[in-house]
């Protein structure tokens, strides 16, 4: 295990895109502009204490073992056999929670990233993983790794494991842009897995893998028409989309605008749109905003390219 000198480590992870349509808790990939920092400095005192909370405050617990970041730390440090060591951890929330951009997972990813950067690294960022999980498996009431994985490798991502993790990290094409469209509404990914049916009409689930496969294909190939092709959810899309005001129409407007494809950003309420560069992107944007200004909805667009860095280290001594 590497020796540290350093006792402040500051990192940033950011939002995300899970299920990106057919790959509901096993895809995903990383957007630039929101995310969290979350900075870890070292302590005389042994055990981890979260001494500050901003951008959300008051929604998130300080208990450790209820927070998210804190959960992941816990995990990381027994690991490492570092449990008698102090930590301070302060968590900047740079993007809302419940939105379906991977906002505990963001927490996850940059709290882990900082104290294995503070502890010189006894960790590969892939090998972090199961630490992330674990404080969404406290967000959510089940581990996936979609989100957290790419926040924390960046670009796209096929979550095979996620414990132990088995994660691939997919080629992002260079012309892949994407518009995310926030409404202002609160959606918990607890609730909006407990809406999700447990059985799969065979017949559903032949289209659902086919499209994936051909989906992750498409990125390989640089492939636009074919990513545009595969960008379908028939199993969670349908239920999920009831939750959202003006899903419909947005979801029509994003393709008129010539979008590859558009769906749910995780378990919503964001929408994504993936196209085949900038401009596309911004009219499709226009027109998803041009639906819930209709209805009287508050909302944030992000454009952005896909992030292939995944969680940062942005400060450190
Ligand atoms: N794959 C997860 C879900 C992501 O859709 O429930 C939650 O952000």
């Amino acid at each position: 295990m590497g020796k540290s000198q350093r006792t402040f480590v500051k990192a940033f992870a950011p939002a995300t895109v899970a299920n990106v349509g057919c790959g509901f808790d096993v895809l995903g990939f990383a957007i630039h502009g929101p995310g969290d920092s979350v900075s870890a400095t070292l302590s005389d005192k042994a055990g981890v204490r979260i001494v500050s909370i901003t951008g959300e405050d008051g929604k998130l617990p300080y208990e450790t073992e209820k927070n998210t970041a804190g959960l992941s730390v816990l995990s990381l440090l027994k690991k490492a056999g570092k449990e008698h060591i102090g930590i301070e951890l302060r968590i900047e929330k740079k993007m809302p929670l419940g939105s379906g951009l991977g906002s505990s997972a963001a927490s996850s990813a940059a709290a882990v990233a900082a104290v294995n950067h503070l502890l010189g690294e006894p960790f590969s960022q892939m090998e972090l993983l199961p630490f992330a999980v674990e404080g969404e498996l406290a967000a959510s009431g089940t581990p996936h790794a979609d989100n957290v994985a790419a926040a924390l490798l960046g670009g796209f991502v096929l979550v095979k494991e996620h414990n132990p993790p088995d994660v691939i990290p997919l080629p992002s094409p260079p012309e892949l842009y994407c518009v995310v469209i926030h409404p202002h509404i609160e959606i918990q990914t607890r609730r909006s897995r407990q809406i999700l049916k447990k059985e799969v009409l065979l017949e559903k689930a032949i289209r659902q893998w086919a499209n994936m496969g051909a989906l992750v294909a498409g990125l390989f190939r640089e492939d636009y028409s074919l990513i545009g092709r595969s960008l379908h959810d028939e199993i969670i899309e349908p239920v999920r989309s009831v939750m959202i005001p003006g899903f419909q129409g947005m979801k029509k407007g994003a393709m008129e605008a010539g979008a590859l494809g558009c769906s749910i950003s995780g378990s919503g309420p964001s929408l994504f749109a993936l196209t085949r560069g900038e401009s596309d992107a911004h009219r499709a944007g226009e027109k998803m905003g041009d639906v819930l200004k209709e209805i009287g909805l508050e909302f944030d667009l992000h454009l952005s390219e896909i992030n292939r860095k995944g969680a940062v280290i942005e400060e450190e001594r």
